[in-house]
């Protein structure tokens, strides 16, 4: 089992007011849980396990979108900076794929593929899936059943965050950046209802803000 920080459930976190949050979300936080600056530091040593494991082979990295994007952009640019500063290179070419399952705090029974690159290209190749966070572990069941009807030749799953909830299908990611407290986060693009992709910090929304933002 690959290791990973934990953030304990009575993790305390920082106050808003030592760090930099946008002022249209300052009343929608209570605290800062994983400030950017410790989410970047574990990417890049994920990007190095990932590196050491993968090999030497062609990496297809697969972007669950959206609220993927800043993790899969960070990581890859930690991964390039491995490939460039090393005597082995391992050559990266992205994909994207848009899923969804949330509406407000809550995940829905059904994941729908909404758009993306036409998954057979995928054929044959050794895919690298970057996701955000996993909570009940559906949306990855589902997203690695889809993709072996198209016969890649690996599949490894990274995510950021883990959420340890009794709501858990017991699915476990390949690498995990932070197993993370049964609170809805928001940040680092982590959204509620489209909010808070704009923060670069990961945070624990308020209840007044879920009523603020719902849909
Ligand atoms: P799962 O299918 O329950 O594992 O949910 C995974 C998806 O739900 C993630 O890819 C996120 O898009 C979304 N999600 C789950 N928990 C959170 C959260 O705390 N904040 C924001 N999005 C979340
Ligand atoms: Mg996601």
């Amino acid at each position: 089992m690959a290791s990973y920080l934990q953030i304990p459930d009575d993790e305390k976190g920082y106050e808003l007011d030592v760090f930099c949050v946008p002022k249209h979300y300052e009343e929608d936080l209570d605290r800062v849980i994983i400030p950017h600056g410790l989410i970047m530091d574990r990417t890049e040593r994920l990007a190095r396990d990932i590196v050491r494991d993968m090999g030497t082979h062609h990496i297809v990295a697969l972007c669950v979108l959206k609220g993927g994007y800043k993790f899969f952009a960070d990581l890859l640019d930690y991964i390039k900076a491995l490939n460039q500063n090393s005597d082995k290179s391992v050559p990266l070419t992205v994909d994207f794929i848009r899923l969804k399952s949330y509406c407000n705090d809550q995940s829905t029974n059904s994941v729908k593929v909404i758009g993306g690159d036409e998954l057979s290209t995928l054929t044959g190749k050794n895919v690298l899936i970057v996701e955000d966070i996993v909570e009940t572990g559906k949306t990855m069941e589902t997203l690695l059943s889809l993709l072996s009807e198209y016969k890649p030749k690996m599949v490894k799953v990274v995510s950021l965050l883990v959420k340890r909830t009794p709501r858990s299908s017991g699915y476990r990611p390949d690498y995990i950046g932070f197993e993370v407290p049964d609170s809805f986060l928001v940040g680092y693009a982590l959204d509620y209802n489209e909010y808070f992709r704009d923060l670069s910090h990961i945070c624990i929304l308020t209840e007044g803000a879920k009523e603020k933002y719902k849909v």
